[in-house]
């Protein structure tokens, strides 16, 4: 069985001093033992963070982005070494914020995960189609498209990867995918992984993201094929996230 996992993803929000108390504040709820739970935090606040884990071991401590060369003339980019000395343990990619106003395509986005899994860090590929996509039924076509190529420079031998399948019209618009529709996408997704990486592809995370809230993060938890969510606005709060991990326990 795979253990159920929870990202917060902080987006660009919390410098060190908020990421701190963040921290601290989160510490203090009483969580779920079953499932994993992380947070995405921006690059500038990964030692804050730490720091106010102290000997804690949750959350997961991750980044929300990372280049794929390991150093080099490439200013102003992260590279997945760096990051592992900041004890960092997945690192999301391809986020379709960066697809759209940063122009990350899907070789990048290949060459970042491969980067990433190299370097021993969980990388946490996200794919999902838009709105007009969805509305012409192109939902399939799209992520498979994303996917396979997100996936071309993966090692089956190598870090275990998770997969977030993010439909961009559910995106911080209140306007979920119902667990059912996540679900068939989870499914075919699936169907992916395994023709790709044998038994492997099995025990690969499949998690959801796109308005998951306190009132629905237990109905994605408890659907079939869907093995966590990623939560964006509802996780801001250390509180609510609290509030929401605990709610996603008890189904
Ligand atoms: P949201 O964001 O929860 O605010 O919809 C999710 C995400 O972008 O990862």
């Amino acid at each position: 069985m795979i253990k159920k996992l929870i990202i917060a993803n902080w987006k660009m929000h919390y410098g060190p001093v908020k990421a701190g108390a963040w921290i601290r504040a989160f510490r203090r709820e009483r969580l779920p033992k079953d499932m994993d739970i992380g947070v995405a935090v921006p690059h500038v606040s990964l030692p804050a963070t730490h720091a106010s884990l102290g000997r804690a071991s949750v959350p997961l401590i991750g980044a929300q982005n990372a280049f794929w060369k390991s150093d080099g003339p490439f200013t102003g980019e992260i590279s997945p070494d760096m990051l592992k000395e900041l004890n960092v343990t997945f690192c999301l990619v391809g986020h379709s914020e960066r697809r759209i106003h940063l122009g990350e395509t899907d070789e990048m986005v290949a060459q970042k995960a491969a980067a990433l899994q190299a370097a021993g860090i969980q990388p946490v590929i996200c794919v999902g189609e838009n709105e007009t996509e969805h509305k012409k039924g192109e939902t399939l076509k799209i992520v498979r498209g994303q996917l396979t190529a997100a996936l071309s420079k993966i090692k089956t031998s190598g870090t275990s990867i998770i997969i977030a399948y993010e439909p961009i019209w559910a995106i911080g618009t209140g306007n979920a995918c119902t667990p059912s529709d996540a679900k068939k996408m989870h499914e075919a997704i699936r169907e992916l992984l395994n023709k790709k990486f044998g038994k492997a592809g099995q025990t690969m995370r499949i998690i959801y993201g796109g308005s998951v809230d306190a009132h629905n993060a237990a109905e994605y938890i408890s659907t079939s094929h869907v093995d966590g969510v990623l939560v964006g606005s509802a996780s801001l709060d250390p509180c609510a996230f609290g509030l929401l991990c605990r709610s996603a326990a008890i189904s």
